[in-house]
């Protein structure tokens, strides 16, 4: 064992993050230290309320409210940011940097809006942010694509990456829940954001794919520009009508480089059900990469929760601590690629992106009502898949007419689905869902 005093570690947060990251550091310490050479202890925590009960107990690490005092601690050598949200976060990791402290973070939002600034003040300051746990929970996915992928060029990725939106989506499917229910359920486990919105809006896993993209394609983290839909339009219909076709609804993070530009997207979207990523439940998450050398690789496990995410924080712990003695120009860089050499590639208008459609609905069953949608179609040379009508509910003067058409344009398709629902027969918005093969 290595004679080295243990490294110092400040956390911020004792949540569900912090707990766990605590509980792994304890149980495991051994391990922990065998690998990274000396001991790892948190000396040092903050939360905002101190004297509440915590899933692991602090007994023997210094606690404060403020957790400028973490940061400021002389005695610190990492911070670990297990707060999330922009404020007060932003400011501590930047105090923390400041003062020369590497940090370890597991929020997504943080690094997707302010990544570009935390890590040309970390360069500059010689330190480490390293930040495994803020994509798809204890997926190693950072260190995969970042390093793993290294001779790669990535053509595209595909991701479940909102652990919530797939609980949600799991239970919708199999158990027929109802998608509040379904929520709370994830809320009381711990997988949901301190502001649920930014799940089942999809705005958690834009952040994610920010972060994803810039590692994946050498670009500069750019989180306004992408596309953003949640689930919360999805009925059990939909889920149900997805199942007979052969398809599974699920909330996917896409980023492809086109050549032109690249995509970046976050909606529902109907996947193969032959595709493993189809056949992720729960608060698993999966990450699809397709390199040009590796071909795909799929990455699979727990997307959220306290030891899954914990997993991950620690790893980069160990990390750090390994590199503490290496020349900081050297290390691994941040976002994969040299800061010097980023990509100017633009990011795809969502008007130009290409992609197969589900739509759904409500029409009067008369003649010529299939005629009039068909024939919209035809006109913007949208070819359709497969069309089907299907029984009307009990008492319903409508009809549920599914369609599948083969892949287009989204203005060719934003534009058939706006003249659709002016037609006198069709009542209601249509739903789209977006449909990938990830072929
Ligand atoms: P929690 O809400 O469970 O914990 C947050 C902790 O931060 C609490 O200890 C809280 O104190 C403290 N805190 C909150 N606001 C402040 C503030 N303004 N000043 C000081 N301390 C504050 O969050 P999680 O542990 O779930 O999430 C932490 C981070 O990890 C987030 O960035 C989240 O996105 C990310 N993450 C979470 C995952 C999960 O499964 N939960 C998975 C992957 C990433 P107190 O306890 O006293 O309220
Ligand atoms: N709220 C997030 C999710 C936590 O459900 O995936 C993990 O990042």
């Amino acid at each position: 064992m290595s004679a080295l005093k243990p490294v110092q570690v400040g956390l911020l947060g004792l949540g569900t993050v912090g707990a766990g990251t605590l509980a792994v550091l304890r149980r495991n310490a051994g391990e922990i230290t065998r690998r990274a050479g000396r001991g790892i202890e948190v000396v040092h925590a903050s939360a905002r309320t101190l004297d509440k009960p915590r899933a692991t107990p602090t007994a023997g690490i210094r606690l404060s409210a403020d957790p400028r005092a973490v940061v400021d601690d002389p005695g610190v050598e990492i911070v670990a940011e297990l707060i999330g949200g922009l404020d007060p976060a932003y400011e501590l990791v930047m105090r923390a940097i400041a003062n020369g402290k590497h940090v370890v973070t597991a929020n997504k939002y943080l690094i997707a809006l302010r990544g570009n600034e935390i890590f040309a003040a970390a360069r500059a300051a010689g330190v480490t942010v390293a930040f495994e746990a803020a994509v798809a929970g204890g997926i190693p996915v950072i260190k995969t694509v970042r390093e793993a992928l290294a001779g790669n060029r990535v053509e595209w990725l595909a991701g479940i990456i909102n652990g919530t939106c797939n609980y949600i989506l799991t239970a919708m499917r199999e158990e027929g829940r109802e998608f509040g229910a379904a929520l709370s359920e994830a809320q009381a486990l711990g997988y949901a954001e301190a502001d649920p919105a930014f799940d089942i809006d999809g705005i958690d896993a834009a952040h994610k794919l920010t972060i994803l993209a810039a590692i994946a394609f050498g670009v500069p983290l750019q989180f306004d520009k992408v596309y953003v839909e949640g689930i919360s339009a999805i009925t059990r219909d939909d889920v149900l009508y997805a199942e007979q076709l052969g398809y599974r609804i699920k909330h996917l993070g896409f980023a492809r480089d086109t050549g032109a530009g690249i995509e970046l997207r976050v909606h529902p979207t109907l996947v193969p059900q032959r595709r493993l990523i189809a056949n992720v439940d729960g608060v698993m998450n999966a990450v699809l990469v397709h390199g040009d050398a590796v071909g795909p690789v799929l990455m699979y496990g727990a997307g959220a929760g306290a030891e899954p995410t914990a997993s991950a924080v620690v790893a980069d712990l160990v990390d750090v601590v390994r590199a503490l003695t290496t020349d900081p120009g050297n290390r691994v860089p941040h976002l994969a690629f040299q800061p010097d050499a980023l990509a100017d590639a633009p990011v795809l208008a969502m008007d130009a992106v290409c992609s197969a459609c589900y739509m759904r609905l409500f029409a009067v069953d008369r003649p010529g009502v299939l005629a009039d949608i068909t024939r919209i179609l035809a006109d913007r040379n949208i070819s359709i898949e497969a069309i089907w009508q299907k029984e009307p509910a009990e008492g319903a003067g409508t009809v549920p007419i599914i369609l599948l058409t083969h892949r287009v344009e989204e203005r060719a398709i934003n534009d058939a689905i706006d003249r659709i629902e002016a037609l006198d027969a069709v009542c209601g918005a249509v739903m789209r869902i977006r449909l990938e093969e990830l072929s």
